[in-house]
This record gives structure tokens, C-alpha cells and sequence, in this order.
């Protein structure tokens, strides 16, 4: 038994990896090692004989086992070692450079222009840009002969022969959702609906897909006056100094009066800088929600009345970030979004206390 015992403490301390110390602990106390043939060899021993071998044969067996998993343990430590004197890390180094995405100027005129009006009490509205033409024209008083709706440049969308549902066009402004805020809430009522709009028109001034954000607020004594400060308010705290506006009589069919707005600016060598000197830019229609578009929408034109205005998102983003051309914003060149885009966690530069 000692020369076992010697045999295999000497083996397993001399085993190179856990491999070999496997196919030890197999030879030693495996069901067919040479411990285990030995404790077999018991059953034929007179009672006596057991009685001093059995617990010898014991004692070994634990012995090798302990011996087995210690050494085990030292060589998963020692791999373990090795690992950590072979691979490593520099955990001073600088990470690998990652580009940022950026915000698109639209959207952060978008969420300015939200900021602002919610500020003074207005909710977020939405609309389909697939719209039927009744919302898009005739509840808006376009009739269809009306000349506007020509001029409005349509993109209409193809119709399966035989289809006979309403015609649907991209919408091409955002004054349907004027209707459906109607009919969803009805009166009074103050939303803002910013969102996208479609013409058929591309040169230097004009994409096939542009942005508005429309204006509708209605209550039993909602005047122009409203409208007048609601816009210079709103056109102050988004350029950040004080802007004077101009009211131009002009014509919409849903409204009635209608007011084109120009803002106030100053042109000098070639840039424009708005809330400033006696140059005029006309950047949205307006005026008094005409009758027959409340009656469309479910309201009341006896009991109730109110403003309206249209805005082109991209104007005023070219304006107040010095864009020069909005053929740009579409583009996903990927060193215009770099230049003109905003960060994720810039706060948008809106004056406070409207
Ligand atoms: N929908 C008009 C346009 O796209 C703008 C407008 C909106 C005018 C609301 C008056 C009232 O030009």
C-alpha cells in the first residue's frame, strides 16, 4: 500500500494538466483502477484481515482523491495565470473613434416650434400625410373647380381601375388636420400640427416634400388681435430678440380675412438677419377660419370662431440657422447633417417666460 501510495502522490504531482490528472484519477479510483481492484480484494479477506485493511484502503483512496483535486486546483490556477501574463489590456488607451448621428435641423425647428406653442397653451395635433381630397380641399372650402386646386400642383394617388372609394392625394398642406381636430375635440380648441407636405414643384426654393406647421385656435371671441400676438410671441421667443411682423391682406378659401405674414429683417451682404431692419420676408399664411370650413368640421360658426396659419418648418429653420439652400435638408449628405445638425442633448435656444 505504500508503494501505491507513493506511486500515485508522485504522479499526480508531476501531472502537466488536467488532462493527464483525469486519466490519473481513472487509474487510481476509477471504477477499474488499482485502489478500487484492491478494496475488491477485501471480500476475501478473513474478517480480521478486513478489519486492518479495509480502513488503510479507505484512508489511501481519500488521500489520492484530496491529492487529486489540490492539484487540480493549482493548475487551473496556473492556466489561469498564464491567460492573464498572455492576453491584456490597456485600459488607458482612447476608445476607438465612433461617429455621433446628429439631430436634423427640421426636427429641431420641429421640436422648437412644439416647445413654443405648448407654451402657450396649445396641444399637438395629427393627421394623415395619405389624406382623402375632402379633407385636403373641400372641407376646406376648395370646391373642385376652384382654381387653388390646381394650382395646389397635387400629387394624387394611383387608382386601381374600378375603385370607386374617395381619391386620395399626398397632402398638400397641413390644414386638413385643422378638420379632423374639429371633429375630434371640437370647440374650443388650440392645437399646432407640424408634419410633412407634399407639392409637385422642385427647384432652388422648392422640394416635392417639404414641412409645415399649421396653427388653429377657436373659442367664442378669438380675434386677428390674437392671432397678431400669438405670432410675434411665437416669432420672438423663436429668434430669440424681438420681431416685428407685417400683415398683408391676401386670400385663402378657408379663410376669411386672410393675412400673408412677413417678418422683419435686414438684408446685408447677401445674409438675412430677422428681428431687425425695415426688409420684410414673408414666411406664412393666416387669417380668420372661414365659416363654411367650422361647418365642415362639426362647429358652430354662429356660437364660435377663430385663427388659422400655415408655416414653412424649413424657412424659418434656413432663417434662423443660415441655411442657404433647402434642396440640402433632403440630401443625406452625411457632411451636411455633420455641419448642420445638432447635437441629441443640446437644449433648443428658445427665449423663455412667453
Ligand atoms: N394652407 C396654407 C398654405 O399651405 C397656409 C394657411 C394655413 C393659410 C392656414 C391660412 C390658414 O399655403
Amino acid at each position: 500500500m505504500d508503494d501505491l501510495k507513493a506511486k500515485y502522490l508522485g504522479l499526480i504531482s508531476g501531472a502537466g494538466s488536467e488532462a493527464a490528472l483525469e486519466e490519473l484519477r481513472v487509474q487510481a479510483v476509477g471504477k477499474k483502477g488499482e485502489i478500487s481492484l484492491q478494496m475488491r480484494e477485501l471480500g476475501k479477506m478473513t474478517p480480521e484481515e478486513r478489519q486492518v485493511m479495509g480502513p488503510k484502503l479507505n484512508a489511501l483512496k481519500n488521500e489520492i482523491n484530496s491529492a487529486l483535486a489540490a492539484k487540480k486546483a493549482a493548475l487551473s490556477d496556473a492556466a489561469l495565470d498564464e491567460r492573464l501574463k498572455a492576453e491584456w489590456l490597456d485600459v488607458t488607451l482612447p476608445v476607438r473613434p465612433q461617429r455621433q448621428g446628429s439631430i436634423h435641423p427640421v426636427s429641431q425647428v420641429w421640436e422648437e416650434c412644439t416647445a413654443i406653442f405648448a407654451d402657450m397653451g396649445f396641444a399637438v395635433a395629427e393627421g394623415p400625410q395619405v389624406e382623402t381630397d375632402w379633407y385636403n380641399f373641400d372641407a376646406l372650402n376648395i370646391p373642385g373647380h376652384h382654381p387653388a386646386r390646381a394650382e395646389m400642383d397635387t400629387f394624387y394617388m394611383h387608382r386601381a381601375e374600378g375603385d370607386d372609394l374617395p381619391p386620395h392625394v399626398l397632402r398638400t398642406h397641413t390644414s386638413p388636420v385643422q378638420i379632423r381636430s374639429m371633429e375630434a375635440t371640437g370647440a374650443p380648441t388650440r392645437i399646432i400640427c407640424p408634419g410633412r407636405v407634399y407639392r409637385a414643384d422642385y427647384d432652388q426654393t422648392h422640394t416635392p416634400m417639404f414641412h409645415q406647421v399649421e396653427g388653429l385656435a377657436i373659442d367664442r371671441d378669438i380675434s386677428m388681435a390674437n392671432l397678431k400676438w400669438v405670432l410675434e410671441e411665437f416669432f420672438s421667443a423663436y429668434f430669440g430678440t424681438k420681431v416685428k411682423t407685417r400683415f398683408r391682406a391676401s386670400h385663402f378659401p378657408f379663410t376669411e380675412p386672410s393675412a400673408e405674414v412677413d417678418i422683419q429683417c435686414s438684408w446685408e451682404n447677401g445674409t438675412v438677419k430677422v428681428g431687425e431692419g425695415d426688409g420684410w420676408l414673408e414666411v406664412l399664411g393666416s387669417g380668420m377660419v372661414h365659416p363654411k370650413v367650422l361647418q365642415a368640421g362639426g362647429i358652430d360658426p354662429n356660437e364660435w370662431q377663430g385663427f388659422a396659419f400655415g408655416m414653412g418648418i424649413d424657412r424659418i429653420a434656413m432663417l434662423k440657422y443660415g441655411i442657404p439652400d433647402l434642396r440640402a435638408f433632403f440630401d443625406s449628405d452625411l457632411r451636411w447633417l455633420r455641419h448642420y445638425g445638432f447635437s441629441a442633448l443640446q437644449v433648443p435656444t428658445i427665449r423663455g417666460g412667453v
